[in-house]
């Protein structure tokens, strides 16, 4: 397996690949990896001649006070992971690389940006769509994976793809769970037993909606209120939002028909958790 920190190489890399007739996949990532990054890597390993992964903690994502300097980090650990599920190539740029001196361009996705985690923390997905930009453009993959547990990140994605006309297809691999339901993230790790414990209750309260649409309740209203009070009896959890939004366009309803995404943040302790599912009616 490769490292590679310089945009010119990984470029270059690639570049070789694709006259060889290769097909290259792109995970991108902020490293930590847990099984729903390396189940990202699978399936790019099953679908790609080239497996790339990028780990770069992004810091035009988070905003003032949030956990950029906390995030976890272990280079050496993500390799041998990486590794193991057979990526060939880690590119690792520094932020030197990504966010040169007098940097000044941003890409932005109006809209759908201004709900949810978007509404919650100002600014993230001008940072993500920006970085997720630089990747595309600075690897040119074929392929790109992302997790459904970010879904909101996957619909501006798609949506900057489609809008800016960039040549990548977009694959959504759907959420990693623990055993006990939690969905996976490295976040998670900001948990202590007591706050792991309680984190539990995000995952149950959307199987309490599931259950409720499955006895046929269809009122938005209701389904929510279902999982707010839900979240409400576990003292340790604070709600940031819950929605149940119409998928993919994110509108307000008050029914539910067709697709809709129900989707959370929750604080729990330091950590600012989020899961969602889709909901049909
Ligand atoms: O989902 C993530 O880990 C990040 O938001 C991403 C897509 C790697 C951009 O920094």
């Amino acid at each position: 397996m490769l490292l590679i920190n310089k945009v010119l190489e990984i470029r270059e890399h690639v570049k070789n690949a694709k006259k060889e007739g290769k097909k290259v996949g792109l995970v991108p990532t902020m490293g930590f990896f847990h099984d729903g990054h390396l189940e990202l890597m699978r399936q790019a390993r099953k679908e790609c001649d080239v497996v790339i992964v990028s780990i770069f903690v992004n810091p035009t994502q988070f905003g003032p006070g949030e956990d950029y300097e906390d995030y976890p980090r272990d280079l050496e650990r993500d390799m041998q992971l990486a590794e193991e599920v057979g990526v060939d190539v880690i590119f690792n740029p520094s932020v030197e690389e990504m966010y040169p001196d007098g940097f000044s361009t941003y890409v932005e996705v109006k809209g759908i940006t201004g709900k949810l985690c978007g509404r919650s923390r100002p600014g993230h997905f001008k940072g993500v769509a920006t970085i997720v930009t630089k990747l595309f453009n600075s690897v040119q993959p074929d392929v790109a994976f992302f997790g459904q547990k970010d879904a909101q990140q996957v619909l501006v994605i798609k949506k900057m793809v489609k809008e800016l006309n960039i040549d990548v297809e977009i694959r959504t691999v759907p959420i990693v769970r623990e055993e006990d339901g939690i969905a996976m993230s490295s976040r998670n790790l900001y948990l202590n037993d007591e706050e792991r414990k309680a984190a539990r209750i995000l995952y149950r309260s959307i199987q309490k909606a599931q259950q409720k649409v499955q006895e046929g309740e269809r009122d938005v209203n209701s389904l929510k209120g279902a999982v707010i009070d839900m979240i409400s009896s576990e003292p340790l959890a604070k709600i940031d939002y819950v929605e149940l939004l119409t998928y993919p366009e994110l509108e307000e309803k008050d029914v539910l028909e067709g697709k809709m995404l129900l989707a959370l943040a929750v604080k729990i302790g330091k950590a600012r958790l989020i899961d969602n599912a889709i909901l049909e009616g």
